[in-house]
């Protein structure tokens, strides 16, 4: 009897070990991806999970997330998490309940794209305070916060990549020209001046940090999202598959020459910052 019960208990353990943490398969890589439920950050979660490799798909409104829970009930491996980056106790709550697991990929993906009607206005005196504010809390400071928090867990793992999704929008030198979009362009011209700051930090932990452009995608807003919501699909921008996975194979062929880059989701050019 007790030699049974010995037995099923040395299984139930070999197969928590099997497991991984949380559900996670301790022999595939581990990818965080934070705002995962809708956009690139969705397509990222679909295509990553396919390739048998866990994510945690972060979500700042789990229960709202239908495609990602769907997605979760296909793929074993994928694990949704709460997590709005703006919520640094949240963020650091995260980090300590997944304080030993590797995570071999970090995308940091969530942004807020206010679609304000005074985008194009070229007027400061137009700059919505309250947007820019959130702007800079979730695109430039919501998104450092992630990277500085889970930065252990990613020189813990195998693959050791810090990914930031920015924008050309943020570059000076390929940016569109003439004054559009402040609050989120100076966003993403932030949030690349603290990639480039954050990879001397890594630089030497054998960790690649880099900022990365998705492209034009035609991703669409939330209902109520800041401003008018467009759904226009923009003139010569491309569909998250595309965008994703051209980024993937970006992500894939990194190597630590190339922390403290800013590169092209098509072919990994350098984008001057
Ligand atoms: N689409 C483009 O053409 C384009 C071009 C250049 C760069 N990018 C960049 O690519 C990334 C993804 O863009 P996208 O087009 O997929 O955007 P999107 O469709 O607007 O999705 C944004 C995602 O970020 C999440 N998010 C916003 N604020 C958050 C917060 N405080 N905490 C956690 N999650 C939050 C959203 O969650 P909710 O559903 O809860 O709002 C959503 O999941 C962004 O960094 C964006 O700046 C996009």
């Amino acid at each position: 009897m007790r030699t049974t019960l010995t037995r099923l208990i040395g299984c139930a353990l070999l197969l928590v070990a099997q497991a991984g943490f949380a559900g996670l398969k301790a022999d595939q890589p581990t990818v965080l991806i934070t705002g995962a439920n809708r956009g690139i950050g969705l397509e990222f979660t679909q295509q990553i999970a396919a390739r048998g490799w866990n994510v945690i798909a972060t979500a700042r409104n789990p229960d709202e997330a239908a495609e990602l829970q769907a997605l979760a009930k296909k793929h074993p491996g994928l694990v949704i998490e709460k997590l709005d980056v703006t919520d640094h106790p949240g963020i650091d709550a995260l980090a300590a309940q997944y304080k030993d697991q590797p995570i071999d990929v970090l995308i940091s993906n969530a942004a807020l794209t206010p679609r304000l009607k005074t985008a194009f206005s070229g007027k400061t005196a137009m700059i919505d305070y309250e947007v820019a504010r959130k702007s800079f809390e979730t695109n430039a400071l919501g998104a450092i916060k992630v990277a500085s928090t889970f930065l252990p867990h990613v020189i813990a793992s195998q693959q050791k990549k810090i990914v930031f999704i920015s924008s050309k929008g943020g570059s000076f030198a390929e940016g569109p020209k003439g004054p559009i979009m402040f609050e989120y362009r100076a966003s993403k011209a932030a949030l690349n001046m603290l990639v480039y700051s954050f990879s001397y930090e890594t630089r030497g932990k054998g960790v690649t940090t880099i900022a990365l452009s998705p492209g034009s995608v035609n991703t669409e807003p939330a209902p109520g999202e800041f401003g008018y919501g467009s759904k226009i699909r923009q003139p010569g921008a491309i569909e998250p598959p595309e965008s994703v996975a051209g980024m993937l194979k970006v992500i894939d062929g990194l190597s630590t020459a190339q922390n403290g880059q800013f590169l092209d989701y098509k072919d990994g050019r350098v984008i001057p910052w």
